[in-house]
């Protein structure tokens, strides 16, 4: 088990350090990664660490302009619309993020046992960001170039796809145990589409990097997660819409589960929260296998002993 965003915002200790640092030059400070993604697994006991950055930081990396603005999200100062647009993406090299290498290389020292998660943004999940320019309710013009100009939108999402790749292998090689693919808003297209404009790209992700755990995550995919689990990785992360159970069912045989209490479940009193999870393990248990976290990342007002109790609750269990 362990906590999408069990790195950041809910914690004190990591609202200490973060004081007067920008989020993207904490993602480039190797001694403050290496603290941060030490927090939660000192505090709460949980069974993996997830490298502390952002889907944004291989972007970043390459000379895109963007900014992480805090309560906002990831604003791009030039978005990227057309072929000319497409030219600025650059494939990433290693020498790109040197304290990605020098952070999990020092990491692997502290977490002796403890396996390290990296992780990437999906290049759906990416490509909105630098399409729209920033957060997006509808993805209109991200949807816009899908289906209006396909074959740019392929040629954008081939380019995300070589920087991800890259992104993942570099993490790998300095010493990540596992990876997840972060498609938090995929959920926005139907499974038809999926296949169509997306599922070749998170295919070519998965095939290419075959020598770790793999963990493919969405929120709102419960129409997606047949298509999901056929991408090739080895877990299917689910949020709390879709019970395990059906879950299991609809990703199909050979694939693990990963998910799903609701994270606003944390805000409620403790005993509604051990219901819920023992639920969530009962209903687990239908599946081939199955990583105990929220069905999306932990809110910033969740207060930690919560996650501790929870934490104790199913290493019990
Ligand atoms: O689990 C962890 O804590 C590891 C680190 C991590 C962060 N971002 C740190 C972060 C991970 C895995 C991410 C991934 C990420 N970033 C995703 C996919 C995961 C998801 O939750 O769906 C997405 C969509 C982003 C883009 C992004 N970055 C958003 C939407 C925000 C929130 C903006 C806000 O302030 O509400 C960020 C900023 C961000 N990334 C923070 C953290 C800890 C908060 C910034 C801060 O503490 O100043």
């Amino acid at each position: 088990m362990w906590f999408m965003r069990q790195a950041g915002r809910s914690l004190p200790e990591y609202l200490k350090v973060r004081e007067g640092v920008p989020m993207l030059q904490a993602c480039a400070t190797p001694d403050l990664i290496v603290e941060i993604t030490m927090q939660p697994v000192r505090r709460y006991g949980v069974d993996a660490a997830i490298f502390f950055s952002d889907i944004v930081v291989p972007l970043k990396a390459i000379g895109i302009d963007l900014d992480i603005k805090p309560g906002v999200g990831p604003v791009v100062a030039d978005p990227i619309r057309d072929a000319a647009g497409l030219e600025t993406l650059r494939p990433l090299e290693p020498g790109d993020v040197p304290y990605v290498t020098e952070a999990i290389g020092a990491l692997a020292g502290e977490l002796g046992a403890t396996p390290l998660i990296g992780f990437a943004g999906a290049p759906f999940t990416l490509a909105s960001y630098l399409i729209e320019g920033g957060p997006s309710k509808n993805h209109d013009r991200t949807k816009a170039m899908m289906y209006g100009e396909p074959k740019l939108w392929h040629a954008l999402m081939d380019r995300l796809t070589g920087i991800v790749l890259e992104h993942l292998r570099i993490q790998i090689r300095a010493g990540a145990s596992a990876v997840q693919l972060f498609d938090s808003w995929v959920g926005a297209v139907s499974a038809a589409d999926y296949r169509e404009f997306i599922l070749p790209h998170t295919s070519r992700i998965f095939a290419g990097v075959p020598e770790v755990p793999r963990i493919h995550f969405g929120v709102g995919t419960g129409e997606l997660l047949g298509v999901l689990g056929e991408a090739g990785a080895d877990v299917v992360g689910v949020d709390w819409r879709v019970p395990l159970d059906e879950a299991a069912r609809r990703v199909g045989p050979g694939r693990a589960l990963q998910g799903n209490l609701d994270p606003a479940i944390l805000l409620a009193p403790w005993d509604v929260v051990e219901t819920r999870a023992l639920d969530v393990l009962r209903r687990g248990r239908a599946a081939e296998g199955h990583i105990f976290n929220l069905g999306h990342g932990v809110l910033p007002s969740t207060d930690p002993d919560q996650l501790k109790r929870l934490t104790e609750l199913v290493h019990s269990a």
